[in-house]
């Protein structure tokens, strides 16, 4: 079925209501400029890439883009007909002869395959030239307006600023999605005339022109209007954010993920959750994060990049970026786990501590109020309260390693660079700036001293 499509998709626009540096196409939403949807789309319906019409921010789009899509361009936006022209000019009479051409735009995110499916369906059995996607608004705004004749078959489309009042008044409208009988569309395009309000070339003109010839033409009407809503603004933008938000977590739903408040929490479409996690309300999963089975994750927690393995517990407000953490592992409340982290099986990093490049060893322990930096840190150490490696000198990044079993006593600073040898101790209290050999206890406080009475005398 794939082959014997080509897509093009128009995004030559500007799209000035966003009011934006940024062309509409690669704003974001759920965590992928929204031209990602379209691509992804196209690539269900050809095998080969789809022919992007590209004018404002073209470099943009083409960095983005790059080898997802075929090129063409639209010096001057002289409308959505000039568009297609630029595009099949590219595909030249025998790259679409005998082919369906299905048309797209740039800033239609939402539009689900079963729906295109049905209007390549309609479109064969009908035997049509074109055939349109329409839906039905109870405010039809400034959509095209699909005029049918007595018996029902779709006449032309007329443009809000061309219509007439009556016009007007039709809810059935143009949502901007085309298939077309790749000769029939080369043959009629040059056909096009800018005698219009807009002084544009009209996509839309050649279901008219088609139907004079004697063709066939035909439309689907979406079930849903959403899956045609165009992002023009940012308004608009955050209807379709939400939407593919809710789109997301339903998916994530039927695949065994438990939300205990589905509404509130923000999850990329680029994120992956495995069966029997429990998300809790408030919590952000950003990017490539991936988590696994049967974890918990509790309000607040704020993952950016990080991959989860299996049952491991994020308590609340646990903050993570590019890290990883491997089974069973417990972080939280209030961790914060910066690039460079990772977590071993079974590790615990508690209230209040920062880790960054730091890799613990299976079932190591931070479990209070500690800053672990640069540091390499063996299985089952034991870091105590207040431990704070001394990382930086003010010019350089120097290393610390806890070899495994090594116990820390609470309040400690490790200068480094300074290695821990295996199963040593360090005394609470201490601020280590040599190296441990291993087995041995380092204690580097000051004694304490009694003075008897001081107290009373003082008074
Ligand atoms: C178009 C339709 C309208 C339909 C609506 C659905 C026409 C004449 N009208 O109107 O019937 O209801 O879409 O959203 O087609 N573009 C170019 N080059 C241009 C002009 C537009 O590439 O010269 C691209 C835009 O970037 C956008 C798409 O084509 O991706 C649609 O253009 P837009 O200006 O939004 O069309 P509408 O006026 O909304
Ligand atoms: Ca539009």
């Amino acid at each position: 079925m794939t082959e014997n499509v080509e897509v093009i998709i128009l995004a030559a626009g500007l799209g000035t209501r966003m009011k934006s540096a940024t062309i509409k196409i690669l704003h974001r939403a759920a965590g992928r400029p929204i031209v990602d949807y379209v691509l992804d789309l196209a690539s269900d319906f050809a095998s080969q890439p789809p022919v992007m019409v590209i004018g404002h921010q073209r470099e943009a789009v083409q960095s983005w883009v790059g080898e997802r899509a075929r090129y063409a361009v639209q010096e001057k936006q002289l409308g959505t007909g000039h568009a297609v022209m630029q595009a099949v000019s590219l595909l030249g009479r025998e790259g679409i002869a005998g082919k369906r051409v299905l048309i797209l735009s740039g800033d239609v995110p939402l539009t689900r395959p079963e729906t295109l499916r049905a209007l390549l369906d309609e479109h064969e059995r009908s035997g049509n030239a074109m055939t349109l996607l329409t839906m039905q608004l109870d405010d039809p705004a400034m959509y095209g307006r699909i005029v049918r004749d007595g018996a029902g078959s779709v006449q032309r489309i007329v443009e809000a600023k061309d219509a007439s009042d009556d016009e007007k008044k039709i809810g059935e409208v143009n949502a901007g999605i085309y298939v077309f009988d790749g000769e029939r569309l080369f043959e009629n395009l040059s056909s096009l005339s800018a005698d219009n309000a807009q002084g544009e070339y009209y996509l839309t003109d050649l279901l008219r022109l088609l139907r004079t010839a004697g063709h066939r033409v035909g439309a689907v009407i979406a079930r849903d209007p959403i899956e045609a809503l165009g992002v023009n603004s940012r308004a608009e933008l955050s209807v379709v954010e939400a939407e593919i938000q809710k789109r997301v977590v339903m998916k994530l739903m039927s695949e065994g993920v438990t939300f205990r408040n589905p509404n509130t929490v923000v999850i990329d479409s680029t994120v992956a959750i495995g069966q029997d996690t429990v998300v809790y309300p408030f919590v952000t999963l950003e990017g490539m994060t991936k988590i696994g089975e049967g974890c918990v994750i509790e309000p607040g927690v704020h993952l950016l990049n990080v991959t989860v393995g299996d049952d491991v517990h994020l308590k609340t407000g646990t903050v993570a970026e590019d890290a990883i953490i491997e089974d069973e592992a417990a972080v939280g409340p209030y961790a914060h786990l910066r690039p460079g982290t990772k977590l071993g099986r079974s590790v615990k990093v508690g209230n209040f501590v920062e880790t960054k490049k730091a890799v613990f060893g299976a079932g190591a322990k931070a479990s209070h109020l500690s800053y672990i930096g640069d540091a390499e840190i063996g299985a089952d150490v034991n870091i105590g309260a207040g431990t704070i490696t001394c990382n930086y000198d003010g010019v350089n990044k120097h290393r610390t390693v806890l070899e495994d079993g090594v116990f820390i006593g609470s309040d400690t600073q490790l200068v480094a660079p300074v290695r821990v040898g295996k199963g040593a101790y360090v005394g609470a209290g201490s601020t280590i700036t040599k190296d441990v050999p291993p087995e041995a206890l380092a204690l580097s406080r000051t004694p304490q001293k009694i003075i008897e009475g001081w107290a009373r005398r003082k008074k």
